[in-house]
């Protein structure tokens, strides 16, 4: 059994007690916990929010042990850790102090990476600690495409791929399963089966289809919410063509039940600096987008998980209270064209 697997299955319990019961104050503690190593990036993706971001509201961090180590009663709780946030992961010793702390208190560990500092060796670590789930950020398999819009060469994501799955045989291994993340805008939508096609041949997993967040206007006519009707013509193919090659496709929202977003129930997310979020929507110091709840080194777990900006969103979504304003302009609560076109600046 997996250290505090009973601990883990009474705070499951508890949280959809919490939930059936329309609480607003949980007795629960987060079941997910979104931890950022780092906001540090080798990369410079064009559709990035660290390109528009106020750079003086958001210097570069890296998760530190005390950071991770105030944590503790929460991992005691928690099922799965995901090591995520505005940064790639590898470039700091901190995603492995997190893999290991996560690991040493039994939860699940899932991380997404831009590919670009990972390795055959590194792969092989990750099989070594236990890691669950390892996505490779890819737009695009078409060489040009892929380079142009994350800097990575479509040979390398191919070569990470099939040493994953040699090398999970060779160790007997069952993990971590691949997948491949792609943010869908107007000009890859045609890229979807090509990708569907590369996961299914290199025993992908998954492919986990997000919109693009236009945080600049430079980028607000790349949604594909500007042509719904091909979009959802694209993402049924999709969905029809994983069935058949066995990947399983995970379109846009699709496990959110309209009109009650499931962050604020499940999840408390932490930056690199310790400050709380509430949910996955802009992680990252901005007036208009962005709301931190609490810091984890001058405040107790437990006041910030059912702080009154929690207790908020919980009653919006648990009993129809009124929506905060962040909400109102969310994507994941407003799923339509307005909401993805963003203005950080
Ligand atoms: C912010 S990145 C951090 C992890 C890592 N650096 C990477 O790129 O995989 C997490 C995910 O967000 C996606 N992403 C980046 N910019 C986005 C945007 N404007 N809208 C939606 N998703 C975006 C990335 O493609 C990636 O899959
Ligand atoms: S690799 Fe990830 S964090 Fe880095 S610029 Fe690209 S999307 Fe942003
Ligand atoms: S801002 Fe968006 S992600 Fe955050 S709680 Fe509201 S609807 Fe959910």
């Amino acid at each position: 059994m997996k250290p505090y697997a009973l601990r883990k299955a009474f705070n499951r319990r508890l949280q959809a007690v919490d939930i059936a019961l329309r609480r607003v104050r949980f007795r629960s503690s987060p079941t997910q916990l979104v931890i950022e190593p780092t906001n540090r990036c080798n990369a410079c993706c064009p559709i990035c929010a660290r390109n528009f971001w106020d750079q003086r509201a958001n210097p570069p961090a890296d998760l530190e042990a005390d950071t991770l180590n105030a944590l503790d009663r929460f991992f005691l709780a928690a099922d799965t850790v995901f090591a995520f946030g505005h940064g790639e992961p590898l470039v700091s010793a901190s995603f492995w102090l997190l893999v290991e702390k996560a690991k040493q208190f039994g939860c699940r560990v899932e991380f997404t990476s831009n590919g670009l500092a990972l390795s055959e060796s590194i792969v092989d670590r990750l099989i070594d600690h236990g890691v669950e789930i390892m996505n490779l950020s890819l737009d695009a398999v078409e060489p040009g495409a892929l380079r142009a819009r994350r800097g990575l060469e479509v040979a390398h994501a191919e070569r990470l791929f099939a040493h994953l799955a040699a090398s999970k045989v060779e160790h007997g291994a069952a993990f971590p399963e691949g997948g491949i993340a792609v943010t869908v805008d107007r000009d890859n939508l045609a890229e979807l089966p090509h990708l569907l096609a590369f996961a299914a041949d290199l025993h992908v997993k998954s492919l986990l289809v997000s919109h693009l967040v236009a945080w600049d206007p430079s980028l607000h006519t790349r949604s594909a919410y500007h042509e719904p009707e091909a979009m959802r013509r694209a993402f049924a193919e999709l969905k029809e063509a994983g069935e058949r090659a066995g990947v399983t496709v995970v379109l846009p929202f699709e496990a959110v039940v309209r009109g009650r977003c499931p962050h604020p129930l499940h999840m408390f997310v932490v930056r690199a600096t310790g400050e709380v979020w509430p949910c996955c929507n802009a992680v990252f110091r901005n007036d208009r987008y962005s709301f931190p709840v609490g810091n984890v080194h001058n405040q107790s777990l437990e006041s910030i998980w059912n702080s009154k900006p929690y207790q908020a969103l919980r009653r919006a979504f648990l009993r129809r209270g009124p929506l905060p304003e962040h909400c109102r302009i969310c994507p994941l609560y407003a799923d339509e064209l307005a909401s993805h076109l963003r203005q950080l600046s």
